[in-house]
């Protein structure tokens, strides 16, 4: 089967084409990071108008870079949810077109299980079941995968999504959006020993926190900024010792939900999953504990088609049927989920 995956949910177009049994066989992204970065963040309206005319060029330059033609599809997949609405409509509306202009299965797939499963699509895949710590711009989870589409959520986070805690203190160090990646780049050259953020919630539970640790930056940087410029060093210290403080609040969960759960396999996924310093840290953990940890590497953590595709996949593959109206779901649990065999085909719909 050869599969069109299409992304829209946020700030990156991502569109790419799965074949069973070949992987990957053609894949593009567009970031919008021009387009929303005098905003600091991102504009909805400007995401979906981008979509809109980034998405039917793209998805024909994809098909004849690759040499395969419109027909040679056997179906479309999209990101239904969870997302921006305009956004999520716009790949939504292309994907259900198209599938039923060429009279193929389209399939709604889940954001965060597309970042689920993208360890799948590189080599040493792990085998259902397993911990998964979900690390995304919107979502902080700990999520037991018994397997496909069996989740529980066993952590998550009270208030800001690992991913939003970065975002919002690069923004406090005057990093430039998206600043998740500017601060990790900042953090390579700092101390980070030299402040002691808090770790909250540390030996309490399997939920994570991380809006007093924000406030804790705010604080140390009003405190240095009282009476003098904050130099280059010492922004490097602040931007090394928070993220030292979130690795450790995530590698503690993490160790404390495999030992919850008894699992001896880990995956991490989303975009916060491309952090260096993170995948570092877990990977030392999982030599300790004797546990297997998976991360695929950085451009399936952050948002891609080549993950919606692979998904759509399984849930075609799996038994599920396409479903023939547009669901996009701004807001969608990932435990709603079913495996594939008895799901709803729509998953909700508008
Ligand atoms: O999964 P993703 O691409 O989009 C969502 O589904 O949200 O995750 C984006 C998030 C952003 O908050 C971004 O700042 C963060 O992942 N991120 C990183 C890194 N790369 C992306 N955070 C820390 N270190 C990175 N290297
Ligand atoms: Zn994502």
């Amino acid at each position: 089967m050869r599969i069109l995956g299409i992304e829209t949910s946020c700030d990156e177009t991502g569109v790419a084409v799965f074949e069973s049994g070949r992987g990957i066989v053609a894949e593009a992204l567009s970031s919008q990071i021009a387009l929303h970065a005098p905003y600091g963040g991102v504009v909805p309206e400007l995401a979906s108008r981008d979509h809109i005319a980034k998405l039917g060029p793209m998805l024909r330059e994809l098909l004849a870079a690759a040499e395969l033609d419109m027909n040679s599809l056997d179906a479309v997949a999209y990101t239904a949810g969870p997302g921006l609405i305009g956004a999520l409509m716009v790949g939504g509306s292309l994907a259900s077109s198209l599938a039923y202009g060429l009279g193929i299965p389209v399939v709604p797939v889940h954001h965060m299980e597309g970042h689920l499963l993208a360890c799948m699509l590189e080599n040493d895949a792990p085998e259902f079941p397993f911990l998964a710590l979900l690390v995304s711009g919107g979502h902080s989870q700990l999520v037991r995968v018994a397997e496909h589409g069996d989740y529980s959520i066993v952590g998550e986070t009270l208030d800001d999504a690992a991913g939003e805690a970065f975002d919002k203190v690069a923004r406090l160090l005057s990093l430039p959006y998206p600043g998740g990646p500017a601060l990790a780049a900042l953090a390579e050259q700092g101390n980070p020993e030299r402040f002691d953020f808090p770790r909250p919630l540390r030996n309490k539970g399997l939920d994570f926190s991380f809006s007093g640790l924000k406030t804790a930056v705010r604080i140390a940087l009003q405190a240095l900024t009282a009476d003098a410029e904050l130099d280059d060093a010492t922004r490097a210290d602040v931007a090394a010792s928070f993220q030292a403080a979130v690795v450790d609040s995530l590698a503690g969960k993490c160790e404390r939900a495999l030992e919850a759960t008894g699992m001896d396999r880990l995956v991490i996924a989303g975009g916060v999953g491309a952090n260096r310093a993170l995948r570092q840290r877990l990977a030392a953990m999982g030599e300790r504990l004797g546990v297997r940890v998976y991360y695929p590497r950085p451009a399936l953590c952050t948002d891609n088609g080549a993950m919606i595709a692979y998904a759509g996949w399984r849930r075609l593959a799996g038994g599920q049927s396409g479903a023939a109206p547009i669901v996009a779901r701004p807001r969608w649990p990932l435990d709603e989920l079913r495996p594939p065999q008895s799901a709803q085909p729509t998953g909700g719909g508008l």
